[in-house]
């Protein structure tokens, strides 16, 4: 790690006799860039700073300390935090604010000490091994025992140091009911467009008790839905855990999380293709707490830029473990990764991608403009195709994704589905809203006494990637709710922005 000290100064003297500079405990800002593995890496983030007596806040210029937790998966996102965090120094100038400045995470991890050089008004970098100690470096700063400290070191067991969550009544709303909890860190699959080996290491997973006992605490605080996080979650335990009859570790997990009482749905992201053998699928014929959703990252539906890609299986055995999953949960609510564009990428092989989401009829799609990074293989690869070329591959692909989508959410017109009400809805304060099992939205006219409570609606209307259902109709009256107004709960503390420039 590296520390760079302040030259002697008043406050660090007092800092020095144990005097913090602010009057108040400081609060903090976090912003988050890119997966869910992020935004639960933040929230344990919030939650450590907010042990210690910080207080979170959602407007960056009030903040003491100013967190970005960073993404390096496309050059966008990284390029998408350095603009932010460039505009928040210079703001602070400009107004003689004393903040603290820091990168968190993969571009952290990648970037180093580069982030904190003269003039960049950076003083924190911590990568992704490292998140646990984010608040001792933030006191440091704070207190001004250091003028900058970079720490993206790689720590034995970091795995099992961020089980924290934020207090159910002092984070969001919604993670009253539904929460994330990372079994494992790392990916070992080498896919060759892929910068995650670099940035979160090698795959390394937490036991089964002490994930369980994680989820069981949760439970206790009345989380309903637990989603399982890992960069490559179907790849858990390998190393650690051997099979038994014929079930994978990972399958042997969803078996022990599945025992909890009271956990109603379990979810679980981001999985690859090659980890659906004949156990997962068949643990869907028996473990009805797992939902009917399934996010499979496809890449492409072209057996030769699968192979350049790494990816270790072909369209026709992506198409299988559709089949067998639709085969043993019909209602199977199916999303995907797909990258456009990719160094070669032939006309034809791209229609062979659209051709295998025709006949997929994936619900939705992630659709990203292949960017090369740094010291991965595909980057020095030939055939680098022109911008326009990716960009009109990128509008093609989401027409088709959007068309099947479209038509997929309409056929549930209608139909009456079952949601878990997660609190008051994004899109319309007004309402509140729920997700199906098949990890859809639903949004309806509710009240807070509906939150963590799974209900019965119709659905009456359908908008974008959003359901719109009537729970009155099916005599759950809501009068008392509505009459007192109450919208229950409050926002989300932790800023983010999932995967926000993917389909634009
Ligand atoms: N360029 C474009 N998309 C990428 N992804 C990962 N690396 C790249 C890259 N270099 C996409 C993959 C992955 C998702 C999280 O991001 O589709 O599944």
């Amino acid at each position: 790690m590296l520390v760079r000290n302040r030259v002697p100064a008043f406050h660090s003297l007092l800092a020095s006799l144990g005097f913090r500079i602010f009057q108040r405990m400081p609060t903090v800002y976090i912003k988050t860039y890119g997966c869910q593995m992020n935004e639960r890496d933040s929230e344990a983030v919030a939650a450590q700073l907010v042990g210690r007596g910080y207080t979170l806040v959602l407007d960056e210029k009030s903040a003491d300390v100013v967190l970005l937790n960073t993404c390096s998966v496309r050059d966008l996102a990284e390029q998408k935090a350095i603009g932010k965090m460039q505009a928040m120094v210079g703001h602070s100038r400009k107004h003689r604010e004393k903040q603290v400045f820091g990168y968190l995470g993969c571009m952290a991890q990648s970037r180093g000490s580069d982030l904190v050089q003269d003039g960049s008004g950076v003083q924190l970098v911590v990568g992704t091994q490292k998140f646990h100690r984010v608040a001792d470096h933030v006191d440091a700063l704070v207190a001004g025992r250091a003028e900058s400290l970079v720490d993206v070191d790689s720590e034995e067991g970091s795995q099992s140091r961020l089980s924290e969550h934020l207090a159910l009544n002092e984070g969001a709303t919604r993670r009253q009911v539904s929460a994330f909890v990372s079994i494992m860190q790392g990916c070992n699959q080498h896919c060759t467009f892929c910068i995650v080996p670099y940035t979160r290491g090698r795959e390394r997973s937490r036991t089964i008790q002490e994930i369980v006992e994680e989820c069981r605490g949760l439970v206790d605080k009345g989380v309903r839905e637990i989603t399982l996080l890992g960069q490559i979650v179907t790849s858990f335990g390998r190393r650690e855990m051997a099979s038994v009859d014929g079930r994978s570790p990972f399958v042997q997990l969803l078996e022990a999380v599945h025992g909890i009482d009271g956990l109603e749905r379990i979810r679980f992201t981001s999985p690859h293709p090659k980890g659906y053998g004949q156990d997962l699928i068949e643990a869907y014929g028996r473990l009805p707490k797992l939902v009917e959703s399934a996010h499979i990252p496809l890449q492409s539906g072209s057996d030769r830029v699968l192979k350049a890609m790494h990816r270790g299986y072909t369209a026709e055995r992506f198409e299988g473990i559709v089949a067998g999953l639709r085969a043993v949960r019909p209602e199977m609510g199916l999303t995907t990764d797909i990258i456009v564009g990719f160094p070669g990428e032939t006309e034809a092989e791209f229609e062979e991608t659209i051709g295998l989401c025709q006949r997929v009829q994936f619900d939705n799609a992630f659709v990203f403009k292949y960017s090369p990074r740094k010291d991965t293989p595909a980057a020095s690869m030939e055939g680098a195709l022109p911008e326009e070329v990716i960009e009109e591959r990128h509008r093609r692909l989401l027409d088709v994704i959007n068309t099947v989508g479209a038509s997929k959410y309409d056929a549930l017109v209608g139909r009456r589905m079952s949601i878990l009400v997660e609190g008051v809805s994004r899109r319309n304060p007004a309402r509140y809203e729920g997700r199906t099992r098949c990890n859809k939205i639903v949004v309806f006219s509710g009240g807070p006494r509906h939150v963590g409570q799974t209900i019965d609606v119709r659905i009456e209307r359908v908008g974008t990637f959003t359901l719109y259902g009537d729970p009155a109709v099916l005599g759950l009256g809501l009068e008392e709710d509505l009459a007192n107004g109450e919208r229950g709960g409050r926002g989300v503390q932790v800023e983010s922005v999932v995967l926000e420039e993917a389909n634009r």
